[in-house]
Formats: structure tokens, sequence, C-alpha cells
């Protein structure tokens, strides 16, 4: 780890130790607790992402700050509302940015670095993103969103390879309280044929949940993090975790194929 960065590991786990040590309840902290080995995830992605699409140094440390930092607004998000769901509470990406700013996380970084670095985690769940205003904005943000979708797809797969021996764990914070109904919704089913991600609206059950996470690769930006996703297992993983469905084949072949044809062009690439 560089010396620079450790400053800003320091910064987070004194900030996130508050959190876990007091300010969340003792039965949320191992909600927090999942959310600091998210970000750590995250920002080895960050890196390993960054390296792979060829960031110069500077550039590459822009992106691991921004792994490290863009869920920063969770604990206080916790603390208030007592959920992650930002319908319910805040949008978190924007209380994330808000974050680093009021507690200038990020204060030895010149101007346009920091706004670089605030505009990736404001921008990394956003449903459409902004015109960017330069080629390393958009770099930096559309790596935080693959880097983000790559960690969130394996916290699905550690789950459900874990659920056969810990059956009784709860997963419905996993789901955000989407119930256990049988089926999926049509317009689930007709979003992935189409190549899009699928509205929230949509998502009825656990099973149109994880198509929708499913329905994420629809979203990538670089051909490093579909490599990586197929190379970790995790569409099937996720097919794992449904049950049997009339479409689950057409679907699964519909986003398989997406996969290999992006990896074969090797489009989108950067
Ligand atoms: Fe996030």
């Amino acid at each position: 780890m560089s010396a620079e960065i450790k400053i800003y590991q320091r910064r987070f786990g004194a900030y996130v130790r508050n959190y876990l040590s007091g300010l969340i309840p003792p039965e949320l902290r191992g909600m927090a607790a999942l959310k600091v080995v998210h970000t750590q995830r995250v920002r080895a992605e960050m890196k390993r992402l960054g390296g792979r699409i060829g960031l110069d140094k500077r550039p590459l440390f822009l992106a691991e700050l921004a792994g490290l930092f863009h869920d920063i607004g969770r604990f206080e998000q916790l603390r208030r509302f007592g959920t992650f769901e930002d319908a319910r509470s805040v949008d978190h990406a924007a209380f994330s940015a808000e974050v680093c700013l009021e507690n200038s996380f990020l204060k030895e970084l010149a101007g346009g670095e920091c706004r670089l670095v605030i505009t990736a985690i404001r921008r990394h769940n956003m449903k459409t993103v902004p015109p960017a205003s330069s080629f390393l904005e958009s770099t930096l943000t559309m790596l935080l969103r693959d880097a983000d979708k790559l960690d969130i797809w394996r916290v699905f797969n550690d789950h459900y390879c874990r659920q056969g021996r810990e059956s009784e764990q709860d997963d419905s914070v996993l789901v955000l309280g989407r119930p256990d109904t049988p089926g999926i919704s049509p317009q689930v089913a007709a979003d992935i044929m189409a190549g899009r991600i699928v509205d929230i609206a949509s998502v009825k059950n656990r099973n149109d949940f994880a198509l929708a996470r499913l329905a994420w690769v629809f979203d990538i930006n670089f051909v490093p993090t579909l490599e990586e996703m197929s190379r970790r297992g995790y569409v099937q993983s996720l097919r794992d975790s449904l049950p049997e469905f009339d479409e689950k084949d057409q679907l699964f072949q519909r986003v398989g194929q997406y996969i290999d044809d992006m990896i074969a062009t090797k489009t989108p690439a950067c």
C-alpha cells in the first residue's frame, strides 16, 4: 500500500470506528461491517481494473480514493434511517459525496482532482449518467460503477454459495425485503431480452431482484469487468440462486451471449 493511500485509509478507519463502536445500534452493526468489507473490495477492484485499462499512476490513485469513499455515507444513512434502502431514506451516493466534503476527507487534493473523485462518487448509482466534462471524469465514474457492481455480484455469489451450509442465514437485507414468491415479472424478462437494465419499479420478488442484478451486465463499461465476472462464475451463481421457471434458459442464454460477444469484440472497451 502506498504511503499516500495510508493517510486516507486511516481517515476512513477513524470515521467508521465511531459508527461501529457506538453511533449505530448494536443490532445494525453487522450490516455496517459488511459495508466496510464492500468498500475495501471496491477500492481493490478500482486498483485492479484501473490497471487493466491502463490508467497512469495518479489517475489510478484517484480511482482508489473514489473506491474507498464511494459508500462513506452508508454509515450515517444507517444511523439515521436504520436502512440501506435509498427509496426509504436518502440517495446514498449523493450523501456519500456530501459526507466526504463536510469532513474534508479529500482536503489534500487539488480542486480539479477532488471534483473528479466527488463526481465519480455522486454518480456511481445513477440510472443515467450525465455527460462528463472530461475523459478522465468519465473514466473514473464508469470504472467506479463497474467496480461496485463487480463486488455486489461477489456478495451475492458468496451468500448463495454459503447458503447450502448456512441456510439459517437471513437474506432479506440482501434482497431489500422483496418477498419470496414464485415466478418472475414479465417486464423483467422483457428488459433482459431487450438488453436493458431493469427498472427497480418492476422488481416484485426475490427472483426479479436476482435477475435485475444479472441485467447489470448491460450497464458494464469495460471489458475487463465482464472478463472478471465471467472468470469468477458470477453468472452461474446467479443462475443457481434461482428456481426453475419457463424463461430461465432463454434469459441466461441472452446474457451469456452478450458477455461472450463483448469480450470477443472488445466492446465496450477503453
Ligand atoms: Fe454505493
